[in-house]
């Protein structure tokens, strides 16, 4: 099974913030790879757009080096990168000003695709957008890819939309989400809805709890700033994992179309109830053998912030009332490691009376690394003794299952980017979905600092704070371990 390429129409992409870390480290590289793919025909431009006054040889010597470091196997084939680097532009331009912008509007083509990626901080979204209508540069087929962090809370967030929505309609507007676009965080849609015999299972009749576990080893280095002011909450939880829940919690759609999946996730996200405040823990990590601790990563011996999240949310409907959804995140934990846990109800009623001891199926999705699927089944221990029971997992990586060829998945980014060009807007978050995932996080958010909350220590390379396992042990259950 080789991944099938469908070709897209030729385009015109400027990333501003071209220079950038994420346009470097992400954005061109996913290009690239979808370039050799032989996915975007030879006419398409890409342009970089910063303010830094480079050449264009200049800006392709950069682009040249970040493609050895981001994708290096298909960086050796120097006619692929010659190729590439024949069809990348730059212009010096500067979103508050004139500078720049009459070069790039002679650079555009005016009958092609044209999208705006604005890689930039989002104070600069709303000027990017006024510069591109006074400029004229917004044709019928324009699309404009805003990175997150969507807004800060709700209030920031409605103001955000409501300058792009001054100047692009909602079906032009690509609010990337990047888990969106792991190979396998798709694969959660296409386990629930391309298979008979999860869906029936699938509710609260069935399902004890769902665990939803991001765990990073990573910490903060070279983020410091941005990350103090968003912690795990803002940066994690808001965005990714609600994502998560989302898929693993809504209805099925009528059709894998972009407003029909969006209108269950959005119906999943209205549909959560407010956090109750000893329903959720904070930790901080605190340093250790493996490494600083936040405040001194920070220099801020007093940060607050948080660097670890984990809590239990209640989705409010038909499918899923009295079926506990515990939500985790955090940096510098003991393992990278994001999977999905539904646990299911035990039997209930066991022929095999109490010394056969509990047992219940559990089904475990591997978003990240090895990717795939475990299901704990309970089978007869062998051997004399009577009817023992035991469990056992029916395990499946993905990359054994679907042969070598697929052990390399795409990069989120070259899915989500091809999709702009294509006009499919099924894995971006829309207006309301945002505003309504910060409407569930800011009342959290305020009732911490309404109560001067600091959040627990943790030491690096553990599981997180102690108290997450009481938010667990409470409620007679426990987390499932963070293995890599
Ligand atoms: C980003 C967060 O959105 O996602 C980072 O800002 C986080 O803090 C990253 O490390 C995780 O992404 P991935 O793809 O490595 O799981």
């Amino acid at each position: 099974m080789v991944s099938r390429v469908i070709p897209v129409d030729p385009f015109d992409l400027v990333i501003f913030g071209g220079t950038g870390d994420l346009a470097q480290r992400k954005i061109v590289p996913a290009l690239f790879r979808r370039y050799c793919a032989g996915q975007w025909p030879e006419a398409t431009r890409i342009i970089g757009a910063a303010r830094g006054a480079l050449t264009v040889d200049g800006f392709r010597e950069m682009v040249a080096e970040s493609l050895r470091q981001h994708a290096p196997k298909r960086a050796k084939d120097q006619e692929a990168v010659n190729g590439f680097l024949q069809r990348v532009e730059y212009v010096s331009l500067d979103a508050l000003t004139e500078e720049g912008w009459a070069q790039l509007a002679e650079m555009l083509n005016a009958d092609r695709i044209r999208a705006f990626y604005f890689s930039v901080g989002p104070r600069l979204f709303g000027p990017l957008a006024e510069q591109i209508r006074a400029h004229n540069l917004a044709t019928p087929q324009t699309r404009i890819v805003v990175e997150k962090p969507f807004g800060h809370d709700l209030e920031s967030a409605r103001a955000l939309n409501a300058t792009l929505a001054a100047h692009f309609d909602e079906g032009q507007i690509y609010r990337i989400d990047h888990y969106l676009g792991k190979e396998t965080v798709q694969n959660l849609m296409a386990v629930r809805f391309g298979n008979m015999l999860f869906e029936p299972l699938w509710n609260s009749q069935y399902v004890d709890h769902i665990q939803i576990t991001v765990a990073e080893t990573v910490g903060i280095d070279g983020r410091e700033e941005y990350y103090e002011r968003a912690g795990a909450m803002r940066d994690m939880m808001q965005n990714h994992l609600m994502q998560l829940l989302c898929l693993i919690a809504m209805e099925p759609p009528a059709k894998f179309d972009p407003d029909a999946v969006r209108d269950e996730k959005l119906k999943v996200i209205r549909a959560l109830d407010p956090v109750e405040p000893h329903h959720i823990v904070r930790g901080q990590f605190a340093g250790g053998a493996d490494g600083r601790g936040y405040r001194e990563v920070v220099g801020n011996p007093r940060s607050t912030t948080e660097s670890y999240v984990a809590l239990r949310a209640h989705v409010s409907n038909w499918r899923w009332a009295g079926t506990p959804f515990y939500l985790r995140t955090g940096k510098e934990l003991v393992a990278r490691s994001s999977v999905i846990n539904v646990m299911f109800k035990d039997a209930p009623h066991s022929i095999f009376g109490e010394e056969a001891g509990r047992h219940a199926n559990a089904l475990s999705i591997r978003l990240q690394p090895n990717e795939g699927i475990t299901l704990k089944v309970t089978i007869k221990e062998p051997g004399q003794g009577g009817m023992r029971l035991v469990d056992v997992p029916l395990d499946m990586s993905f990359a054994e299952a679907l042969g070598p060829e697929n052990q390399d998945p795409p990069d989120a980014y070259e899915r989500l980017v091809m999709d702009v060009i294509r006009g499919n807007q099924t894995l971006f978050m829309r207006g309301d979905e945002v505003e309504a995932a910060w409407a569930w996080t800011d009342p959290i958010i305020a009732g911490w600092q309404a109560r001067g909350d600091v959040p627990k220590p943790y030491e690096n390379g553990s599981t997180g704070p102690g108290d997450a396992e009481l938010l667990m042990k409470r409620d007679h259950r426990r987390w499932q371990g963070i293995n890599p």
